[in-house]
């Protein structure tokens, strides 16, 4: 498939797709909350909890900081978050009931409290520069990703990261092509297992369809660049069908920073420390 320059691939996403983003996606979730998170690790053929560690590791944190994880589903980074570090104040959004309804029971079995806001995640229902970290996993092909990045920037305190994780197209035509078919035969093969509802079956081209048409790693870090973050760092996995990435809201001129920030980042330029992009 020739893919659609940058500048066109979201304004096609939205044609594409806004029907089944605004209609069809809620009710799929409503089915797929009970069993997602078995779900997950059936169809990763067990690789799940080594995707939620690597994304863990690219991810900083402080003690109280106040952290917002956007399309928080079953609130698997919540509570990764608050067992890494108890004392965050985590707040979650996510617009399926039935999701943060599950994660709500996931984290209170642990002890852990997260904040729940259900809601469209397009309109953050909170104030600019509110939020030292702001995560987002596994949900931005069903979003308009470039205006979302931007809400996102919005509501991160300056000099706070944003860290993100999701499917992403390979740029290898053959691991593309294999990515496919493995995903075509266990998206039906979870179908049948977990007994899912029409509602979802019918997706199952559609989550295809939405990860043909969007970003790989590389394109992904121009996406975030556009939208005015900085210390853009990716790490793609499995030759690209995975992608994660870190990056910062600069801190404009001007604005004080703290000895910690000043030291850290004596500039808004790129870290010394940041990760190389691997594959
Ligand atoms: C695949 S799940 C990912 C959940 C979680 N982040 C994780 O890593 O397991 C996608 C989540 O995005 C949510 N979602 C999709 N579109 C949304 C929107 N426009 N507003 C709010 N939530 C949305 C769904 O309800 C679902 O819980």
């Amino acid at each position: 498939m020739d893919l659609p320059p940058l500048t066109k691939r979201e304004q096609i996403r939205e044609s594409a797709f806004s029907t089944v983003w605004s209609e069809q996606l809620n009710d799929a979730f409503k089915n797929i909350a009970p069993y997602y998170d078995r779900g997950n690790q059936v169809a990763s053929l067990g690789c799940w909890n080594w995707f939620l560690r690597t994304f863990m590791s690219m991810i900083e944190l402080q003690p109280k900081q106040r952290v917002l994880d956007v399309c928080a589903g079953t609130n698997a980074i919540g509570i990764a978050l608050l067992k890494r570090e108890p004392t965050l104040e985590v707040h979650a959004i996510d617009r399926s009931t039935d999701m943060q309804e599950v994660g709500r029971q996931r984290a209170e079995a642990l002890g852990f409290h997260i904040n729940s806001v259900i809601a469209d995640v397009h309109t953050l229902p909170f104030p600019d520069n509110h939020f030292d970290v702001v995560t987002l996993q596994f949900a931005s092909r069903h979003l308009k990703i470039a205006h979302m990045f931007g809400e996102i920037n919005r509501v991160l305190k300056p000099g706070g990261h944003f860290y993100h994780c999701d499917m992403l197209r390979p740029s290898n035509k053959v691991v593309e092509k294999v990515y496919y078919a493995y995903l075509r035969l266990c998206l039906s093969g979870t179908g049948l297992l977990f007994r899912s509802s029409p509602a979802v079956l019918n997706l199952i081209q559609y989550f295809i369809d939405a990860l043909e048409i969007f970003y790989s790693t590389e394109e992904l870090s121009i996406l975030l660049e556009e939208q005015g973050y900085c210390d853009v760092t990716a790490k793609a996995m499995l030759s690209g069908m995975l992608g994660c990435h870190r990056v910062r809201k600069p801190i404009p001129e001007g604005i004080n920073k703290t000895a910690e920030e000043s030291a850290r980042y004596p500039q808004n330029g790129p870290r010394d420390d940041a990760l190389p992009p691997t594959s």
